[in-house]
Order: structure tokens, then sequence, then C-alpha cells
């Protein structure tokens, strides 16, 4: 969704802003823009398009000036174009403004600017709040921090919003509530942004900024305050993130250095915790609060996307080790049904970006409720980290191509190492299940890249069947949730219609579309489900369907009924979904990229959805 760029300090800001903004560009956007303050007036650059188009306008134009803020914008209120990117101007052209977020009330506040007069160049509600705090200025006469603090009492919504004033060379005014915002700490300079990967190479000192927070940065100061004008001391993190992490590294697209990236990111989130040869998994997250998560009478998983698929394999494992109930709930559909949650309760919020805005509400919501919160997360500092009482990050590193891949790997792996302590500090599992659980998870880095290294193969198949209109993705058991996420793998990042459905439930219904032009992938490897699955692609060969097949290796019946098929080393059947899931990655990866499709940033998507 929107990213947001912001410099004041000695650089030239325009060439700091730009790069930031191409960073970001992973978010999903449609247009951009950007803001400098030159000579007490404000230059305003937006286009409809890529960073790319904004920077061809820009060529000739005198850009040098020490202050500016920068925009990515996915659209809300108005369609993409021209005029409705950000940044704005206010009415006298004083202010610009950008904001990352959605102003609920802005038509009300908008007929009320109407009537005084007030006309509106663009669609946009960040439009309406600009002119809302300008008319405050005016009518008050006060500082353009006080009328924003008295604006944003007024709103209701969310926003990370970032001002600047044509009569003040170097102050940038930032404000948050529900829409990420991170300030980087230079030396005599400051970088505001949506995440840190726009400076990462300038400092790695950040101060993530709170809700209902609002910044005041100029070159060589930062002064925090609540909205109620209270000065907050800015708590200074260090970053552990490195420039490469956040650049290609010789891959075609960030989604297939993620993809391949997995046996160092799944061991990097095992690391430290996981201790086959000593029989033990150490996260403190779970040993600090073993007993809410022992005796907890149930645990609703709260996620959204790939994060919710992560969530339906943990409720099986959970369910199988820890004997305790599972529920996993769509957070956009939790927020807003009246949902029974009882103090004791644990919930266990899983997020890549820990921005989704419907799964940051539902914790609220949840946590009101007196419920526990269990943080699983990717983004370090992220908001939804932060409001969780406890949590385990997933140590995958910054993921950039929008289809999440290694990220769910990592989300996977953490929920097992959890299942497995609980089990093992409530007693409900033995000490040779734990040991035998233990050591096949600390084998799947290595798994994973020997499916990586057959790569070619999916290729192949991807070749076979990239013009295909339908997919259907079938499992069973903890590969009903791996077809889900093939599924959505390949909407995502090819436009193509798949459907993830259990294999069993095909036959009421779904299996109605089968016909000799349909390719069927079945997640079929050896678990307890392998003769009902085997049963179910007979049925589907019946009807002449073109069955891919993902299967053990050694298996010699399942590629008798397969068009293709692709060999997984053995695994046992809780462990196996981090490794099913890879051929399905580079599936929907190499369709992608046959069809043509920017796979990294596929139309209409965001990798952060900060709004509802
Ligand atoms: O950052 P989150 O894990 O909270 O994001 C949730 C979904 O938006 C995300 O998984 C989405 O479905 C991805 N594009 C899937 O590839």
């Amino acid at each position: 969704m929107c990213g947001i760029v912001g410099y004041t300090g000695p650089r030239q800001a325009y060439p700091v802003i730009i790069k930031g903004l191409k960073r970001l560009e992973y978010r999903g956007y449609d247009s951009s823009g950007v803001a400098l303050w030159r000579n007490h007036k404000i230059d305003l650059y937006k286009k409809k398009g890529k960073v790319a188009d904004l920077e061809e306008i820009m060529i000739g134009k005198d850009v040098s000036s020490n202050l500016g803020i920068g925009h990515t914008r996915w659209a809300t209120h108005g369609e993409p174009s021209d005029r409705n990117a950000h940044p704005h101007l206010s009415a006298s052209g004083r202010f610009a403004m950008i904001h990352n977020g959605i102003i609920e009330n802005y038509a009300q506040i908008k007929n009320e600017l109407v009537k005084k007069g007030y006309n509106f160049l663009s669609d946009t509600d960040t439009e309406v709040l600009l002119n809302f705090v300008e008319d405050i200025q005016k009518n008050n006469n006060c500082s353009l921090e006080e009328a924003l603090r008295i604006a944003l009492k007024r709103v209701s919504g969310a926003y990370c919003i970032l001002l600047i004033d044509s009569e003040d060379p170097e102050t940038i005014i930032a404000a948050r509530k529900g829409s990420p915002l991170v300030i980087g700490i230079g030396k005599g300079e400051h970088f505001l942004a949506s995440d840190a990967s726009p400076f990462i190479e300038y400092t790695k000192e950040v101060v993530y900024v709170n809700d209902y927070e609002l910044a005041i940065v100029k070159p060589d100061e930062l002064i925090l305050k609540n909205l109620g004008n209270e000065k907050i001391t800015p708590y200074v993190q260090k970053l552990d993130m490195e420039l490469a992490a956040i650049e290609k590294g010789g891959y075609d697209h960030f989604m297939l250095k993620e993809i391949f990236e997995q046996p160092s990111t799944i061991y990097d989130c095992l690391r430290g915790r996981l201790d086959a040869a000593a029989g033990m998994i150490r996260m403190s997250g779970i040993s600090e609060n073993i007993d809410k998560l022992i005796n907890a009478p149930r645990i609703i998983i709260i996620a959204c996307g790939t994060s919710w698929h992560a969530g339906l394999v943990a409720e099986y494992i959970i369910e199988e080790l820890c004997r305790i109930p599972v529920e996993v709930e769509y957070a956009s559909e939790f927020r807003y049904r009246n949902p029974i949650v009882h103090p004791g309760d644990v919930i266990i919020a899983i997020s890549q970006s820990g921005e989704t805005a419907d799964t940051l509400v539902a914790l609220e919501k949840a946590k009101e409720n007196g419920a526990f919160i269990f943080g699983v997360v990717n983004a370090v500092g992220s908001s939804i980290a932060r409001i969780s009482h406890a949590g385990a990050y997933t140590h995958a590193g910054p993921e950039i191509g929008v289809a999440s891949t290694k990220a769910f790997t990592g989300q996977l792996a953490v929920l097992m190492m959890m299942a497995l302590k609980i089990a093992q500090e409530k007693n409900t599992i033995s000490k040779e299940r734990y040991q035998m659980l233990l050591n096949e998870l600390a084998d799947v880095p290595e798994k994973v890249d020997a499916i990586l290294k057959n790569a070619t193969l999916i290729k192949d198949i991807a070749e076979t069947y990239k013009d295909a209109k339908d997919f259907l993705f079938l499992g069973r058991g903890y590969s009903f949730p791996v077809a889900l996420e093939g599924a959505l793998k390949l909407k995502e990042i090819s436009y193509i219609h798949a459907e993830g459905y259990p294999a069993a439930e095909m036959k009421h219904g779904p299996i109605a579309l089968v016909d000799a032009k349909l390719p069927v992938v079945f997640i079929a490897t050896s678990d307890s489900y392998h003769e009902k699955i085997v049963s179910n692609m007979q049925e589907i060969k019946a009807r002449k369907g073109r069955i891919i097949s993902i299967i053990t290796d050694g298996d010699s019946v399942t590629p008798t009924l397969s068009n293709h098929h692709f060999t997984i080393p053995p695994a046992n059947e809780l462990i196996a979904p981090i490794l099913n899931v890879i051929p399905l990655q580079l599936l929907a990866y190499y369709i992608g990229v046959l069809r043509g499709v920017d796979v990294d940033k596929p139309r209409n998507l965001a990798k952060s959805v900060t709004v509802e």
C-alpha cells in the first residue's frame, strides 16, 4: 500500500527520496510524487504509473533542495491519476501533505470546507485533511503542529501523514495512527519512511513512531509528542538489517530470490531455538508465558492471506500435539462480528508485515476482551509485534516480493516449534515422538535445498500448463492448507483462476469443473491420508483431468496416475507442509514469468495491506 519517504538534512533530498520510493515499490502502488522545499515555496511533481515515470518528468528540472517528502499511492479515494497522486498542496499553496491510510469521515469534513468556499483539485481524502488543517491554522492563527493536532482529534480512520510548510525550510511534521512510520536518525539529518528500507545505507538508528504520536523533525532535532501536546522520549533502536537483504542479489525477481533463500531463512529461524542433539527448544516468549499457554482453554489464530494458511496448518498441528482446541479466523471477519473471547484465551497473531490493518484491529479487539496475544511476525518492530504481549519472530528477513514465500515457511517453522514446546510442557507428546519431530525439523533446511536443486523440473511443468484458464489444487489433512496456498500463489502472480480444496470435498462440487483441459495439482506426499488421496486422483483421472502430483521420493504408484509429478524428500506429515509448498511457489513463479506478469508487483496487490 502507500509508501512514504521524507528527508531533512544537508543532503540533496530528491535523490534520497526517489531511491527510497523505489525501495518501497514492493508495497504496491499506482502513482507517485514528490514535494520539495525551494526558495520559500513548495515544488510539486506527481505522476500516474511507476516511480520511473515520475523520474522522466523530472528530467531537466532544478530539484536542489534539502527538505522533501515523497509518496507512492495505492488508490483508495479516487482513481489512479496525476491529480490524485500525492503530495497535495493546501488551497493557499503554503502546505504540502502525503498520507498513507484512509480518513473515514472525510466526506463530512469536505462538506464543511466546501460551504466555506474551498475548492478541491483531487478526489482524495488527503486533500480534505490538508485543507482542514490549513483552515484550522488560519482561523486560530496557530502553528502548523497545533493545527494538525486539533485536526487529528476530529478525524476518524487510519493515517501516517507527513507535512511540510513553505515558510519553514527544515521541518517535517509527521503523525501516525494505524499506518507505519519509522524515523531514521542520522548525524544532523533525519529520514522518515513507511519502513526502514529507504534509508538503510544512511543509518541503523531508528525510532518507531506509535499510534497517536506526532513527530516534529528537523535536521538535528526530533521531538515526539502525543496528541495532548506532551513530550515523549523517543525510544531509539538499532536495526539488524543489511542493504543486501533488500536487493535482488543477481536473481531476476525478488520472489525467486526469496524462494531460493528458504534453506537459510528456515535455518535462521531454527537457529538458537532448536537444539535437536540436546532434545531442546528454547523460545523465551513461550517459556515466559508457559502457564498461560498450557492452560489455555482454546487458541484463536488470527491472520490474513498466506499467514491465514499458516494458521490452518498450525491448527492441525497444535490440536494433534497439544490437545488444545484451535480456531482459525480471518482477521477481517473477526474484527466486525461479535466474537466470543474470554480472558485466558490465547490469540496467535500471524503476520509477515506486522502492519496488516485487519489483523491489527482484530487484535486490539481481542486484547480489550482480556485475551493474551502471541505474535508470530516477520517484520521486527512492526505494529503487530508491538501490540502483542509476547511473540516469536520468524527471522525470514525483509520479504519484498508481493507473493509471500519465505515468510510462510518461517511461520510454519515457528508454529511447529511452538506446538512442540507447548506439547512437551503439557505432557501431551511422548519423548520419542518429540525427539523424532525435533530431528525432522532440524533436517528441513537441507531438504528444502534438495527440492530447489530440481527447480528446472517445475519450470518444465510450468511451460506445459502456462496457458491453462483454471487450476485446481487438492490436498488432505496437513496438505489441505498447502493446496490453498498453492492456489493463492498462482492466482496472485499469474492471474489464472485457481481454487484450493480439500481433496475429498471436491466430489461435493468442484469435480463438475474437471475436463481434459483442467490441470489438477495434488499434494500427495506419503502420509496417513495417502491411500485416500490416491482414490481422489483416480476420480480425477477417470474424468480425464490432467494431474500434476507432488509426491514423496520412492513412491512408484502415484506417478502412474499423474501426467507430471515432482518428488519431495521423505518427511513426517507434520513437517511436510514446509517442504510441499516449495514446488507450488516455483510453479506459480515460473507460470507468472512465462505469462509476462510483473511477479514482484502483480496488479492491484499491495505487500502490506494497511487499509481495511
Ligand atoms: O503481512 P501479512 O502476513 O499480515 O499479510 C497478509 C496477507 O495480505 C498476505 O499474506 C497476502 O495474502 C500475500 N500477498 C500472499 O502472498
